[in-house]
């Protein structure tokens, strides 16, 4: 493998050693420890793991979690009626609804209806119309954890060549404002993409987020790139497998992020930077009310 490895488990620890070092300066001024609310419908496993580990991550940095696990049946009335009531609560400063929700529930609407100030994902419209015209409020956790890691391995990203490789509005979308904001110039690929292998190998830097297992071949990457794997599948062995076909990309890259590892533990720790910028947002707005 000539690719250096990009270690997310450890840039995303010393972001919460420093997140718990902050949340101790707060304490030491009398202000409270950040509160993130986390909403779940329904009993999806990987949502579950995700939900767990975001628990654990609140510990570790010393905020106060609340987890909300409603019945995958919850009425949409239902959770709504739940965000109306953690938007009004003082003691909330963040706010996730775990995605994906039960088909009966329209998703967009429930993100739509949390506070912009407390939405801790940066799905709201206004958030990202925000990123849109380049002032960031709150930037979604995953395409800003991999800033962190571009921003840490001396990867600049202004003047060079990006690409994405998926549009979702969790991943792609956020991804590709943050590489412009960042002034790369960026490609964004999707499933209508017209020669897919040409624009992956045109590019310095290759962020995948599809959610194929080893849908980038590794023959497409130009020698020297940066890649950055977004995908995380659990693989029928229990495994898990990213979005790029791995050992053979790492043979063609500069630097690559591996699966596990990688892109996955820097959403958490970004989730966690997130709530300390909602907290810090609440004690403002509250600083302006008195
Ligand atoms: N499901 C998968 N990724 C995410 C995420 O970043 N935020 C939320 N709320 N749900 C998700």
């Amino acid at each position: 493998m000539a690719a250096q490895l990009i270690n997310g488990k450890e840039v995303s620890q010393q972001l919460l050693a420093d997140l718990a070092q902050k949340v101790e300066q707060r304490k030491n001024q009398g202000l409270r420890a950040p509160c993130l609310a986390v909403v779940l419908v329904g009993a999806d496993p990987a949502s579950q793991v995700y939900v767990r580990n975001k628990k654990t991550a609140c510990a570790k940095v010393g905020f106060e979690s609340r987890a909300y696990e409603l019945p995958e049946n919850t009425p949409q009335e239902g959770l709504l009626a739940l965000v109306d009531k953690l938007n009004a609560d003082e003691s909330v400063d963040g706010i996730l609804v775990q995605l994906p929700l039960p088909p009966h529930i329209n998703g967009q609407a429930v993100l739509e209806r949390i506070l912009p100030h407390k939405d801790v994902d940066g799905f709201h419209p206004y958030n990202v119309g925000r990123l849109v015209v380049k002032m960031p409020l709150m930037r979604p956790c995953t395409p800003k954890g991999v800033m962190t890691l571009l921003q840490h391995y001396g990867v600049n990203p202004e003047g060079k060549k990006a690409v994405v490789v998926g549009a979702s509005n969790i991943v792609g979308r956020p991804q590709l404002l943050e590489l412009l904001l960042a002034r790369a110039t960026v490609t964004i690929c999707h499933s209508k993409t017209q020669n897919l292998a040409a624009e992956v190998a045109q590019a310095d830097i290759v962020v995948a987020g599809v959610g194929i297992p080893n849908f980038v071949k590794g023959a497409w990457i130009k020698p020297g790139a940066v890649v950055i794997d977004v995908g995380i599948n659990r693989m029928d062995d229990g495994s898990l497998c990213g979005d790029v076909e791995f050992a053979a990309a790492a043979e063609r890259a500069a630097m690559i992020t591996p699966v596990p590892g990688g892109v996955g533990p820097m959403t958490i720790a970004t989730l966690m930077e997130n709530t300390l910028r909602a907290a810090e947002l609440h004690d403002a707005a509250g600083a302006e009310a008195v």
